[in-house]
């Protein structure tokens, strides 16, 4: 098996190798108080070897829990918010097929998501969709508290329920959350629930290959044994006993955290396929919650290409020059479409005739490259060897990494989100929340 790669050789010119390499101690000690477990939030490292330590039974498990949805199903949907859902949608938007649906191939239940917004029209459409349908639900939140998902959830059970009963009901619903604490944890005891547990030490944004990635990833069809394995196979490539230059994941925070003190403090993650929207929204969690504390942190952006170079491409190329980009590159496309050749060639494409649209994507990926590094843009680029369960599981382990080892190398706490509370103080004051009797009245008075 290959391995993805990582090239930085199109950041230097705007930072220098030796400057990199200046980072190598530092970095390496990084990655040692990882596995040490002797850094900040040393109580959430569960996700560090989590992949080598995936058991057969856990995997057998999860798959025979995705093989009784998948039978049961036409719909599987998908209720969390932030690190319970984003990770799912990542491989499973990843690794479908983008217009198959269950009416025209009857393989894979439809995965459809909710509790990841508190939209009444998309909870409406959402039920009206499931109208008549034969649907199951994987309800996943770590605290078993979080608003989003508890609203949404409470509105798809009552329909579930109401439509084929309490009984079947408790055989289409999955649990996944804390092992013993939160309102989920008990409503699913008392309600009879197959449930799986989020490791205490495992976060949200860390959790895509806990059973909160693995069950709905493993209900689209997707090979969770595969995708495991490539990260296995990540998890050796970044370990304490691999020298720096060889450690992708240590060069990369290097060469981040080095573009960040030299004043790019917006890093874009762009791909040029379309099915690698929602890796990067998952991205943005995993690197923006990590690491946007203390007033310090590169902001997450992302683009997919070549669309969004007719929207940011004016912006990358010539806007404020505070920003570096990592491109998500796949080497080798699935499938094989041509350019045909046209007579009457209006369009003036025969030029292309007889070539692979892959070609164009790559020549448009070159040059844009190039453009944007002319244009003050300095490059990171990695390279997949193809789009599958193995490297995607390779790709998700190396950011992962690569984010432990970023955040200390920033001094901050990679594995805490305080910052997220805030909000949710405010709202539950607005929504006078019993025992936010204090702060209902302190919101009154500034509004
Ligand atoms: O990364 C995180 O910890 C968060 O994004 C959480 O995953 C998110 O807030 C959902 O929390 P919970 O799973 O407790 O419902």
């Amino acid at each position: 098996m290959k391995q993805i790669t990582l090239n930085i050789d199109k950041t230097l010119g705007f930072i220098s190798k030796e400057q990199i390499f200046a980072q190598e101690a530092n970095a390496k000690e990084c990655v040692a108080t990882l596995h040490a477990g002797t850094g900040k939030g040393n109580d959430f490292l569960g996700w560090l070897h989590l992949p080598s330590s995936i058991s057969e039974a856990g995997i057998n498990d999860i798959q025979a829990t995705a093989n009784k949805l998948r039978n049961q199903c036409e719909v599987v949907v998908v209720v969390g918010i932030g690190g319970s859902y984003l990770g799912a949608k990542a491989v499973i938007d990843a690794l479908s097929a983008t217009f198959e649906a269950f009416e025209n191939n009857r393989k894979n239940p439809v995965i459809v998501y909710a509790g990841h917004n508190i939209g009444e029209d998309y909870l409406y459409e959402l039920s009206s969709y499931l109208k008549g349908k034969q649907f199951g639900i994987i309800n996943i939140s770590k605290s078993g508290t979080t608003t989003e998902p508890a609203l949404s959830f409470r509105i798809l059970k009552k329909q579930l329920e109401d439509a084929i009963g309490k009984n079947e009901t408790k055989e289409r619903i999955v649990a996944i959350t804390d092992k013993a604490r939160g309102a989920l944890h008990t409503l699913a005891k008392k309600e009879g629930y197959k449930t799986f547990v989020i490791p205490d030490d495992v976060g949200g944004r860390f959790s895509v290959l806990t059973p909160v990635g693995l069950l709905p990833i493993a209900v689209a069809g997707i090979d969770i044994k595969q995708l495991v394995l490539g990260a296995v196979s990540m998890e050796k490539a970044t370990g304490t006993d691999i020298p720096f230059a060889e450690n992708p994941a240590a060069i990369y925070a290097a060469t981040r955290n080095e573009l960040y003190k030299s004043g790019k403090k917006i890093e874009i993650l762009a791909n040029f396929h379309p099915k690698l929207h929602y890796v990067s929204e998952w991205w943005k969690q995993l690197y923006g919650e990590s690491e946007g504390k203390e007033n310090k942190g590169i902001f997450n952006a992302s683009v997919d290409f070549t669309t969004d170079l007719h929207s940011m491409g004016q912006w990358i190329q010539e806007g404020e020059r505070s920003i570096f980009e990592t491109v998500i590159s796949v080497a080798a496309p699935k499938y094989k479409v041509e350019v045909p050749f046209d007579e009457e060639d209006l369009d003036g494409l025969n030029f292309l005739a007889g070539k692979r649209v892959d070609f164009v994507n790559k020549m448009a990926e070159l040059g844009t490259q190039l453009a944007h590094v002319d244009g003050g843009v300095p490059n990171i680029k990695i390279e997949m060897p193809e789009l599958n369960e193995y490297y995607l599981g390779q790709l998700l382990y190396f950011f992962e990494k690569a984010c432990g080892i970023s955040g200390y190398m920033l001094g901050v706490n990679p594995f805490d989100q305080p910052g997220v509370e805030a909000y949710k103080k405010n709202m539950f004051a607005l929504l006078n929340k019993p025992g936010f009797e204090t702060e209902s009245k302190a919101i009154q008075a500034r509004i």
